[in-house]
């Protein structure tokens, strides 16, 4: 990565295909220090099943890892130095009931999607990684998701909106549920503390969970579910949860990049190919859950936006996501049909970043630990 990089439009070329082998025996997980005193060597790590010291960050195996950690840090801000103070006014009196009801069920939907996501990396995940530069941006990623958590809170407080109906919405709106019931199956089925990943069916379901996550929930849901928000902002309304949003998604877009690096990695070492028919079964539940869901937020369009837009978008998104793994496009032919998102992605805030904010955090000196 250099310095150009750009937060999603990258996309590199797909490892070369492995052929599907025959179940090997895996190397016996080992988390624990060898037996004998030895320096380690990088060329044991590996991402799952490693045989090198756990605790032991440098020689690297992973570079690139430790540099995703360097770069989300670069991305750090917390709800409260963004103004909330004309999104009560713009809510309670310029949005039409039809926007008031998308921006409800938007944040309704996310914050119940970022616990997952949080217990997906933190639960699921992270412990099974086996190099400690994958665990430490696995850590800020779990920070991130409840940082987010924090966000959709912050917002749903200060323009004063009932928690208790909110936060339930999912449980209520079958449309809601739909998606996060979804994504919970898929957790639960790796969460067991049984899962071992040395049975290389196991592995595959690992690898197919992990792909979900990193390449539809977070790549695909998380990306172009901010835009229905975006399209308020556009027009100059909610404008304080939209830059929260923005600063939301380039974390999600890194945390998007890193899994689907993950993935390219893990498939490579372990010789593994995801079966294309679960693919395909995984992307079309997805896109019903995903038109299930746009259904409900935009039951009535708003002006520059609808429900068909939407799930065009996540088609479009959903093909750059599978070339970025390497896999079989899901909908070809799909076409961009919101250019606009991929500059919300990719708007550099550092430049305004200063000017925006309204509070300062605390940092070094100046910290009270009382
Ligand atoms: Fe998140
Ligand atoms: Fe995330």
């Amino acid at each position: 990565m250099n310095a150009a990089y750009r937060f999603d439009d990258w996309e590199s070329p797909a490892p070369a295909a492995a052929a599907p082998v025959a179940p090997t025996s895996a190397p016996a997980p080992s988390t624990a220090v060898t037996q004998s005193l030895a320096p380690i060597n990088a060329a044991d790590k590996r991402i799952v099943n490693g045989k090198a010291d756990i605790n032991q960050l440098a020689p690297f195996k992973y570079p690139w890892a430790w540099e995703f950690f360097l770069k989300a840090n670069r991305n750090h801000w917390t709800p409260l130095e963004i103004s909330m103070a004309q999104d009560v006014h713009d809510y309670h009196h310029k949005l039409s009931p039809a926007e008031r009801h998308v921006f409800e069920n938007v944040l309704a939907y996310l914050t119940t999607s970022d616990i997952l996501a949080m217990r997906n990396i933190g639960l699921a995940v992270m412990e099974k990684m086996s190099a400690p530069e994958l665990q430490i941006y696995q850590a800020r990623q779990v920070y991130e998701e409840a940082l987010h958590t924090w966000t959709y809170q912050h917002c749903i407080e200060s323009i004063g909106l009932d928690q208790q109906e909110i936060y339930n919405r999912y449980r209520v709106v079958p449309e809601i549920h739909g998606k996060i019931a979804l994504a919970n199956r898929r957790l639960e089925r790796v969460m067991r503390a049984d899962f071992d990943l040395t049975d290389r069916a196991n592995l595959h379901e690992f690898a197919l969970s992990y792909f979900f996550f990193a390449v539809i929930f977070e790549g695909c849901w998380f990306y172009n579910g901010f835009t229905p928000i975006f399209a308020l902002q556009r027009r100059g309304l909610m404008k304080g949860a939209a830059e929260q949003l923005q600063y939301i998604m380039r974390d999600e877009v890194l945390h998007c990049a890193f899994g689907i690096r993950v993935v390219r990695e893990l498939l490579k070492e372990e010789n593994l190919t995801l079966d294309p028919e679960a693919l395909r079964e995984l992307w079309a539940e997805a896109e019903a859950a995903e038109t299930a869901y746009a259904g409900h937020i935009l039951r009535d369009p708003i002006l520059g936006y609808n429900a068909e837009l939407h799930v065009q978008q996540f088609r479009f998104i959903a093909n750059r996501r599978a070339r970025q793994v390497g896999v079989e496009e899901p909908f070809p032919g799909a076409g961009n049909v919101l250019p606009w998102l991929d500059e919300q992605a990719n708007l550099r805030k550092e430049k305004n970043f200063f000017e925006t904010r309204v509070t300062e955090y605390q940092t070094g000196g100046a910290l009270a630990w009382d």
